[in-house]
């Protein structure tokens, strides 16, 4: 039966390929991997953890997962599909045969490791801030602009997770009537700032609840029964880089460069999940009946909103979900087009780790 076959299979495509300018395509199909082996760099952290909880939730087709974290980590075992994978130390030869590689443990580490996995041949996902403004590098939220994953070089960045909430909401109200400026103060949860904030948070509420001495060492002050008008470092400007995050990352992933953006970001004591109150202005009049209409057929948006049954979108209850959370729209009163909205969604989930397998998902798709 062999004897039926006498080229192998690849050299019968590759004539067919040389015959047909088609055939590129049906080169490319049946090459087309039907499972992936994914690295997850940071998998121990808040952010990591969650990415491994949702390539099992979304049944993303996983060939091999590789856990890679810091030497601190090193043999601990992580549950994937009822399996126990070990963790292994992130190395620059970590990255041999990996497809897709989910990078969330920080700027310094995606840096210095991400070109070294791209060398290896995988695609960067990068959650960090790291790579967010190289115009070599799209920076993508799927709902969007998932067009721009078209002239990736290897890398991808994931947005800020206060970004991304934002532009899920805003970019369906700029399509419609065109957003001229925003104006947003954020509600953070210390979950944004990693696994060590969540232990302070839990550790400096129960002592001051016990009246016991606290002292902060991840924040500059407690975070328990406390907000702090400070994320990220200051800039000589006054503003954080949290904040001149929203504004830059805005208008690069709406590809516009006329929306004026200004943001105060606050750090709340709240585990997960950020809420936001954002002003827009805009260009044409829209009421906040259209408004709801056009959110409520938005992707990735889901409109609670009807006060007078107190239903609004609460950072608890959206916490462990996927959608963006959208309510309190109201027309804004002191000016003759403008809007208030509050918007809520989980940072580990949409804001993170959800975002990114999305954008692996739109790859694979492709
Ligand atoms: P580890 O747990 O070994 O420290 P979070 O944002 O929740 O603090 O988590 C950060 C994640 O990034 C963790 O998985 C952490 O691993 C990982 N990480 C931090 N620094 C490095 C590094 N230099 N190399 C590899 N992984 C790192």
């Amino acid at each position: 039966m062999r004897a039926m076959w006498p080229l192998p299979i690849p050299s019968i495509i590759e004539f067919v390929s040389s015959q047909c300018e088609f055939s590129f395509y049906l080169y490319t199909f049946m090459n087309k991997k039907q499972a992936y082996t994914i690295a997850v760099v940071g998998a121990t952290g808040a952010v990591g953890t969650e990415m491994l909880s949702i390539l099992e939730e979304r049944k993303f087709p996983v060939h091999q997962i590789l856990p890679l974290a810091s030497a601190r980590s090193a043999g601990e075992k992580i549950s994937f599909h009822e399996e126990d994978v070990t963790v292994q130390v992130l190395d620059k030869d970590s990255f041999v045969g990996v497809d897709i590689a989910l990078f969330s443990a920080g700027a310094d580490t995606s840096k210095e490791f991400a070109p070294l996995a791209v060398e290896a041949g995988a695609i960067v996902i990068d959650n960090s801030s790291a790579w967010r403004m190289d115009p070599q590098v799209p920076l993508v939220v799927p709902e969007v602009n998932a067009q721009a994953l078209e002239w990736h070089e290897g890398i991808i960045a994931n947005p800020n997770c206060s970004t991304i909430q934002m532009v899920v909401a805003l970019q369906p109200l700029h399509e419609a009537a065109c957003i001229t400026r925003v104006v947003v103060t954020t509600f953070q949860s210390v979950s944004g700032t990693g696994k060590d904030a969540m232990e302070e948070l839990a550790n400096l509420s129960r002592q001051l609840l016990s009246l016991e001495e606290s002292n902060p060492t991840v924040y500059p002050h407690p975070i328990a029964f406390n907000c702090l008008p400070h994320i990220d470092d200051f800039l000589p400007s006054g503003y954080t880089k949290e904040e001149m995050k929203m504004v830059n990352e805005t208008k690069k992933i709406m590809e516009d460069d006329m929306i004026q953006v200004t943001a105060t970001t606050v750090r709340v004591p709240v585990f997960i999940s950020h809420a936001e109150s954002i002003n827009v202005e805009t260009k044409e009049h829209i009421t906040a009946n259209e408004a709801r209409a056009i959110l409520s057929a938005a992707p990735g948006v889901q409109v609670y909103d009807d006060p007078s049954h107190q239903i609004y979108p609460l950072q608890k209850d959206v916490a462990g979900t996927d959608a963006v959370y959208v309510g309190r729209v109201r027309e804004d009163e002191s000016i003759s087009n403008g809007l208030n909205l509050w918007v809520v969604a989980d940072n580990l989930r949409k804001g993170a780790a959800l975002n990114a397998v999305q954008i692996a998902e739109e790859l694979i798709r492709e």
